[in-house]
């Protein structure tokens, strides 16, 4: 079969603190999984991301914090790199919108939809906060949001509902930065008329996606496009930004939404420069296959605004799915970095060393896919100690310190297979196709319980036929009970390799499998070949103790929510 083509985007994350574990859940793990799988399987993937820099989000950090702007995404920028390090996110190029090549880039798509007409450039009263000398949009202005009533909806979205807004839609506006009633003023702006591309959306996506896009994608896209779009700002009066390029621009910058997804872009091609090769198939191929990986506050952006920009512009592709997630929660609130209700991915590692699989483990098995859902720290204890140690590890320890104990490390020859024997290993190859088939459709809660089921299956074949109570009386089916269970741990090595990349490569290394392994080697019936000597057994997981679990519930006790 010709490779397929993926362009997977993550969400660039603001570069106005670190990555907590509801980034994690929502965007980057569910991302690498996929990114990972598709690799195995043979696929031609470009896996994106970057740092956003601009916004509203940034300056008012640099505010707070009496820094400047560049000192702040500097700052953040490192951090978050490396924590997506840390947990083994394997973007094939991280950009920044702070890079030149980015500014050029989203300064050229601004004027190309300017030469073609496709801004209306109004001038129009908005708020400004006297005080400040400054207009207010985005997350320089709260209010109550004119949808669901939310406090404390910002200038140009409610994060409550999920509603996009204008700021003058709030009612009471409130300025972040004096706390001051802001009165109105007259400035210009260019608009993107969004309900021109009402039409194309409408058939785009309730004729084309209505089946294969999650229900909470679609639903939201329906409900925004039932109401009728309305034309949105893409400039802003401010000076942290991309200078608006055209005639009457000056002192205006580009709406941090009218950059950001375009950095998907200037990343591709940045990336595209340095690896020597052409970056506008993944954007511009008809075949290539777009997935935006985003938390749910950002559909709108990527289902209507993004998708209206690339049609606009015309030559790009228009994404395949955008398989969003909902929120995790933490311990029942929801995640806040102002208010530091979260688990911060650094703190965690300096808290759990070495334990980055069980984090990736517990948020995918606990992922907020289709609801939002509560991480506690009783769960991810729970699911270490009774998933991760007693099912995965146990097995595993069991078939590897089995063959020490029998066979000096050297894997035994098998014999003649039992009906139960076949019955065994005709579930076991079944078992990858389903965790294909979950991740082909963004399942991951599902395919992480199918990985987990493989070890369930080796624990149960060895439970059902006792080599220990036989290999005194029985040696040689014990050979052959030994091998097959060996081949199981073989496969759930492969198949683990997207979910827990770590524990793959210690566990192939144990069988003295390849590091570099493809999804199809899992149809291969001898994984683990007789006559090879395995490495030491090495403990893959450990307990979680209740003073650790303590530990993190009181740090958060100290945190007023
Ligand atoms: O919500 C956020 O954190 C944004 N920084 C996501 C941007 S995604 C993309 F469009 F760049
Ligand atoms: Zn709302």
């Amino acid at each position: 079969m010709p490779q397929q083509r993926y362009t997977i985007t993550a969400a660039l994350p603001y570069t106005n603190g670190p990555i907590h574990i509801g980034h994690l859940a929502g965007v980057y793990v569910p991302a690498d999984i996929y990114a990972r799988y598709l690799r195995m399987k043979g696929e031609d993937v470009f896996f994106v991301c970057g740092s956003d820099e601009h916004g509203a989000a940034i300056s008012i950090r640099a505010k707070k914090e009496g820094k400047t702007p560049k000192e702040i995404i500097d700052h953040y920028h490192n951090m978050i790199l490396s924590s997506f390090d840390d947990f083994g996110i394997s973007f094939d190029h991280y950009g920044r919108t702070s890079d030149p090549i980015h500014h050029r880039t989203a300064s050229n798509f601004f004027k190309a939809l300017y030469d073609k007409g496709d801004f209306i450039e109004e001038t129009t009263e908005q708020l400004y906060d006297q005080e400040a000398e400054q207009f207010l949009a985005d997350r320089f202005v709260v209010g109550n949001c004119p949808h669901c009533g939310h406090e404390e909806a910002y200038g140009d979205q409610c994060e409550s509902c999920g509603s996009s807004l204008n700021a003058t839609d709030l009612i009471n506006p409130t300025s972040t930065i004096s706390g001051s009633v802001p009165v109105t003023k007259a400035t210009k702006h260019w608009f993107l008329p969004l309900e021109r591309h009402q039409n194309f959306l409408e058939n785009w996506i309730m004729k084309d996606h209505g089946d294969d896009w999650k229900p909470n994608v679609y639903g939201q896209v329906k409900s925004w496009l039932d109401d009728g779009l309305k034309a949105r700002a893409v400039t802003r009066d401010l000076d942290w930004g991309i200078p608006v390029p055209v005639q009457g621009g000056e002192n205006k910058v580009l709406y941090v939404w009218f950059d950001a997804p375009i950095g998907y872009i200037s990343a591709t091609k940045d990336w595209a420069q340095q690896n020597n090769t052409d970056w506008e198939p993944y954007w511009k191929d008809k075949n290539t296959k777009l997935i935006h990986f985003i938390g749910k506050d950002n559909i709108v952006f990527h289902c209507i605004i993004f998708p209206s920009m690339l049609k606009a512009e015309g030559s790009y592709v228009l994404p395949t799915n955008v398989p969003a997630n909902e929120f995790l929660k933490l311990e029942g609130q929801k995640l806040s970095t102002s208010k530091n209700w979260a688990v911060w991915l650094h703190e965690y590692l300096e808290d759990f060393p070495g334990k980055q699989d069980v984090l990736r483990y517990v948020l995918t098995a606990n992922a907020p896919e289709n609801k939002d859902n509560d991480f506690t720290w009783r769960d991810f204890q729970a699911r270490n100690d009774n998933e991760l140690v007693a099912i995965y590890g146990n097995f595993i320890n069991r078939i590897v310190v089995l063959i020490h104990k029998y066979y000096q490390g050297v894997v035994p020859a098998p014999n003649d297979n039992t009906q139960l024997d076949d019955e065994t290993l005709e579930e076991l190859y079944s078992l990858p196709t389903k965790i294909s088939t979950a991740l082909e459709n963004f399942r991951f809660r599902e395919a992480s319980q199918i990985l987990l089921k493989i070890a369930r299956l080796g624990n149960k074949y060895l439970a059902d036929e006792e080599p220990w109570k036989q290999q005194k009386t029985n040696p040689e089916r014990v050979k052959t009970i030994m091998y097959n269970g060996l081949q199981i741990a073989a496969v759930l090595a492969i198949a683990t390799t997207p979910f827990l990349p770590q524990t793959a490569n210690k566990l192939k290394t144990i069988l003295g499998l390849s590091l570099q392994s493809n999804w199809s080697d899992m149809t291969q019936s001898e994984l683990v070949a007789a006559g090879t000597t395995l490495a030491p057994s090495e403990l893959l997981f450990s307990k979680v103790e209740n003073d650790d679990i303590q530990i993190q519930l009181d740090k958060l006790k100290n945190q007023s929510v």
